[in-house]
């Protein structure tokens, strides 16, 4: 009876500091590599498309593999509707967080003054482009803020809600409750333009994609892109894709489908011949937007 107390109280002991020697070496592999881990320097831009350019030469890579893979992912996207499935700030955000980071970067790297928006949804992306201008047009050391404004338009109202939630953001934020087509809509934007003079404009259609819609906004809105090498953002030109039943039951400007993609070949085949062009460059590993980054070459 003693003997057996004896061993268990034993064997007790051995685990006991078995697990603390064990949590102290793992805890202190924890602590060093938090000391000594060398925080990451990000390249200027410059240097970090010379060092993309420079990797992809060093790989041996197959791109049918790559695309491959890349169909597979948006296929899933679309179809187990993962597109709904983020939010910001607790606001539906109807983004492709790859494609978030790209709009984030351009917003920054060009001072974007003034954001418009067709297709508000509940404000999701509005309210992610207020927070990060703000960060960039805000001037600690005097506390004063560069004037910026979204102004972001939908068919249904109910984004007044959401955006409310957050009235620091939304006081940068017009929305109007209309179609991006109606006059209402229009003159608010006109007006806006007018009263800002911005010096950078981000355009992002997200609103209305069958081919014809897009192409009408394509034609109105460039006008509001004064400056060459800023962007207007045709969203998901991807769902032009031929499994894609929604937008390619018929074929419509040039075809083979009916959707964003269309809109785009149109819209750069006529009024934006010579004055935008699509940058794959900003199609960052992968874009729902596949040549739908449209940059201005020339006014
Ligand atoms: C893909 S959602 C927009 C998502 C939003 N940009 C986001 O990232 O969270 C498309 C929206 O376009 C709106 N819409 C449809 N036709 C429109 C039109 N003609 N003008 C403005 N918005 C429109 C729809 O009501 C819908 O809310």
């Amino acid at each position: 009876m003693l003997t057996k107390s004896l061993s268990a109280i034993l064997m007790g002991f051995t685990i006991g500091v078995t697990f603390s020697l064990w949590l102290q070496r793992n805890s202190q592999i924890n602590t060093t590599e938090m000391i000594t881990s060398t925080p990451i320097i990000l390249p200027s831009s410059s240097k970090h498309e010379q060092l993309k350019s420079n990797l992809s030469t060093n790989f041996n890579i197959n791109y049918d593999n790559i695309a491959q893979f890349y169909e597979g992912y948006y296929k899933f996207y679309e179809l187990n509707r993962e597109w709904q499935k983020k939010s910001f700030l607790g606001v539906h955000f109807l983004q492709n967080p790859n494609d978030a980071i790209t709009i984030a970067e351009i917003l920054h790297d060009q001072d974007i003054d003034l954001v418009i928006e067709t297709g508000t949804y509940r404000g999701g992306a509005a309210l992610f482009f207020a927070s990060i201008m703000y960060q960039y047009r805000y001037n600690a050391s005097s506390k004063t803020i560069r004037p910026f404004k979204i102004v972001t338009m939908d068919i249904n109202a109910e984004a007044k809600t959401y955006i409310n939630r957050y009235p620091l953001l939304a006081s940068y934020i017009t929305f109007i409750p209309h179609g991006s087509m109606t006059e209402i809509a229009k003159s608010i934007v006109n007006r806006t333009f007018i009263e800002m003079k911005p010096k950078n404009v981000f355009i992002s259609l997200d609103g209305d994609h069958y081919s014809k819609s897009v192409y009408d906004e394509l034609v109105y809105f460039q006008n509001y892109l004064s400056k060459i090498g800023n962007y207007i953002l045709v969203q998901d030109t991807r769902l032009s894709s031929k499994w894609h039943t929604m937008y390619c039951a018929e074929a419509k400007l040039g075809g083979p489908c009916n959707g964003p993609q269309e809109g785009v070949n149109w819209f750069l085949k006529n009024e934006g011949q010579g004055r935008f062009v699509s940058d794959p460059g900003k199609e960052y590993l992968f874009s729902t937007h596949h040549n739908g980054w449209l940059k201005k070459i020339a006014l």
